[in-house]
């Protein structure tokens, strides 16, 4: 009798070698299944934003999201997360009193899921989730600023917050810190690591920093 179950054609492959057809068809399935992810899950409503800008979605651990807290305690006001992902940092950031709390994200996946785990805390009313490009939001009323991006945007981001926030405004960077700013508090270990800086030391530094460079 015939022998067709999952076995016997486990058997055909074992010992055989794929050969160059094989190991093409495995490499074209495996590139177009890395596609699809990026595509579909990654990096949707990215198309418009330059290569060199685009960072993938990397969840924040939870102590990584308690520890941006613990960055921002005692302040108040408006907070927005800048790549708010799947928006725990925007709703623990509501939880905690700031308002508006704000998230911007490309992603429209990610928004859909942020509002769902907000409207499950029931907090949907008491938080905004944009689907915006980050980098063309103006931020000027922001006092508290939270992101977790790729280290090759941040110089740039650097530029843009020192020309944006007010006076008065706090930013915490979580797992990669900005490379010119010096911190005014630092919490955490290894991925869950955060850096807290205060725009108006870093604006004294940055300006003095220009005045040494010119003497
Ligand atoms: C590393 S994840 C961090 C997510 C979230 N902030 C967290 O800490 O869990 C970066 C997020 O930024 C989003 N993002 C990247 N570039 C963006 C852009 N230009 N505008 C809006 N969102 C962007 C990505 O889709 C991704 O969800």
């Amino acid at each position: 009798m015939d022998d067709d179950g999952p076995q016997d054609a486990a058997s055909h492959f074992q010992g055989k070698p794929l050969g160059g057809w094989g190991l093409l068809q495995i490499a074209g399935c495996t590139g177009l299944a890395a596609y699809s992810v990026w595509a579909l899950v990654l990096m949707p409503g990215f198309r418009k934003v330059p290569l060199k800008l685009q960072v993938p979605y990397i969840p924040a651990s939870t102590k990584q999201v308690a520890n941006v807290m613990s960055l921002l305690k005692g302040r108040s006001g408006k907070m927005v997360d800048l790549g708010s992902g799947d928006g725990r940092i925007v709703l623990e950031a509501a939880r905690r009193g700031f308002g508006p709390a704000v998230g911007y994200e490309l992603n429209p996946w990610l928004v859909r899921l942020s509002y769902f785990h907000a409207w499950r805390a029931d907090y949907h009313r008491r938080v905004s989730y944009r689907r915006e490009d980050l980098w063309k939001v103006n931020l000027r009323d922001c006092s508290n600023v939270s992101l977790f991006l790729a280290p090759s945007v941040l110089s740039l981001m650097e530029s843009k917050l020192l020309a944006e926030l007010p006076a008065d405004a706090r930013v915490v960077a979580g797992r990669f810190p900005l490379p010119t700013w010096t911190p005014s508090s630092i919490v955490g270990e290894g991925v869950d690591r955060v850096w807290a800086y205060d725009v108006q030391a870093v604006r004294q530094t940055t300006s003095a920093k220009k005045e040494d460079a010119a003497i």
